[in-house]
């Protein structure tokens, strides 16, 4: 469910003609609907308003400090990945109480000013991990909070490079070896184990994989609980799907409904950890038409966005549904639609029905929300792109576009290269 609509054939968000905007701030450009954003953070989070729980919205899905700023205003917490991610929670006003960091490769640095900030706690993926915690939590006088990611071994069903929760995945701790690792948490002097994590992928379809997980780790919490160990934290990651194409996700009243039996048992504060759901299809990119070609075996819509925008379509062969902001009826030819990159790879959809284009005119690429914006870069010297929150009848620029000043900021040329 979300607020981009056609109203007599033209695409709005909320109030706002999309060709309004993209006459204020030029194309390409990511627009978020507000109303949408709150619509899917509340109703994530009341689906769960049986257990005492808390939402800890994954900013790697799209950290705009404005998008950050709305889920804290509704109670969110933060889960982060990186110092960086830190600092954006921060400067956005999160509670560093719900603040949540995860990740394999966390620098000393990043647990200094984490632990100086007094999060909740560190999902911690490795025995060498806790060691450097321990060593870092000790040279600030301070007991970290954690909780050990655990690695379920389960296959969450999803394209291989978002699978996490399986034994061939870089992350967590094998769930065999959770209980030796466990032990040498509670023996360090400076960690203070508070609870268990898991999270197993993303974009999943299927509750069954984490019911799957639950079970696994219902044992294991018992076990740690006999040999005295205080688990207060359940936190089940995020990984829950949307519909890009014709995939059907549960509604996360559905989802909530089949893990909360399991989850009721292990007498916990639950943490969840979603992004996509929160955020993906209450984001879009727009673009316009630059030109078409054929050959006898191709079309090509050549547009102004490209990879560098939106990666997803040519990293993981994802699908993005793509609709012209002006629709009315006319002739639809398949083609590739393509960027400007130079890159073969730098496609938006391919071999695709879409109606036949006019030069100039805008296209939506829909559900880009998540993965979107955060993961696009400034290949081929392309600035990066504005980002629109619209809010009923309102324009917000939550992100100015970039421009060339922006792409070469930090960058020097050493004086002998000046004066050769
Ligand atoms: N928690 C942890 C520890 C994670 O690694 C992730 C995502 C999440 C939560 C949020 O997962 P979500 O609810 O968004 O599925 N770039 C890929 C997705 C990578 C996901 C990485 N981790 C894509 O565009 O599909």
């Amino acid at each position: 469910m979300h607020y981009f609509e056609y109203k007599k054939g033209e695409l709005y968000c909320e109030r706002v003609p999309i060709r309004r905007i993209a006459q204020e701030v030029g194309t390409p450009f990511y627009l978020y609907s507000y109303r949408t954003l709150v619509r899917h953070f509340k109703v994530f989070d009341e689906a769960f308003e049986k257990v005492p729980h808390l939402v800890c919205y994954s900013m790697k899905a799209n950290s705009n400090l404005a998008i950050l700023r709305l889920f804290v205003t509704l109670g969110a917490g933060m889960d982060i990945v990186s110092g960086g991610e830190l600092y954006r929670a921060l400067k956005a006003g999160a509670d560093p109480q719900k603040i949540v960091f995860s990740g394999v490769g966390k620098r000393t640095d990043e647990m200094e000013d984490a632990l100086k900030s007094g999060i909740l706690m560190f999902n911690v993926e490795s025995s060498m991990e806790l060691q450097t915690l321990n060593e870092v939590a000790g040279r600030l006088g301070i007991k970290a909070p954690i909780s050990i990611r655990v690695n379920p071994d389960i296959d969450a069903k999803t394209h291989p490079y978002i699978t996490t929760g399986m034994k061939q995945n870089k992350f967590g701790i094998d769930i065999l070896r959770a209980p030796k690792a466990y032990r040498l948490a509670s023996e360090l002097p400076n960690l203070e184990v508070v609870g268990i994590d898991c999270h197993l992928g993303s974009q999943l379809v299927d509750v069954e994989p984490f019911v799957e997980a639950l079970k696994k780790l219902k044992a294991l919490v018992e076990d740690l609980r006999k040999e005295g160990m205080e688990i207060h934290y359940l936190d089940l990651g995020g990984g829950l799907g949307i519909t890009y194409n014709d995939e059907e996700p549960p509604h996360p009243y559905e989802y909530a409904s089949n893990v909360l039996d399991e989850i009721q048992r292990f007498n916990c504060t639950l943490i969840l950890e979603p992004g996509r759901v929160i955020v993906g299809n209450a984001g879009i990119l727009v673009t316009q038409v630059l030109y078409t070609k054929e050959n006898e075996e191709k079309r090509f819509v050549i547009v102004d966005a490209a990879m560098n925008d939106l990666v997803r379509p040519s990293y993981y062969g994802s699908f993005h549904q793509i609709l012209p902001v002006q629709m009315d009826t006319r002739e639809e030819i398949v083609a590739d639609v393509v960027g400007p990159i130079c890159e073969s790879a730098d496609f938006l959809a391919k071999g695709r029905k879409i109606p036949k284009p006019n030069p100039g005119e805008l296209f939506a690429v829909m559900s880009a929300g998540a993965y979107g914006f955060s993961m696009s870069t400034n290949y081929n010297s392309r600035p990066r792109v504005a980002e629109v929150m619209v809010r009923d009848d309102e324009i917000h620029v939550i992100r100015q576009r970039e421009d060339y000043e922006d792409l070469v900021r930090g960058e020097s040329i050493p004086d002998f290269l000046i004066h050769p």
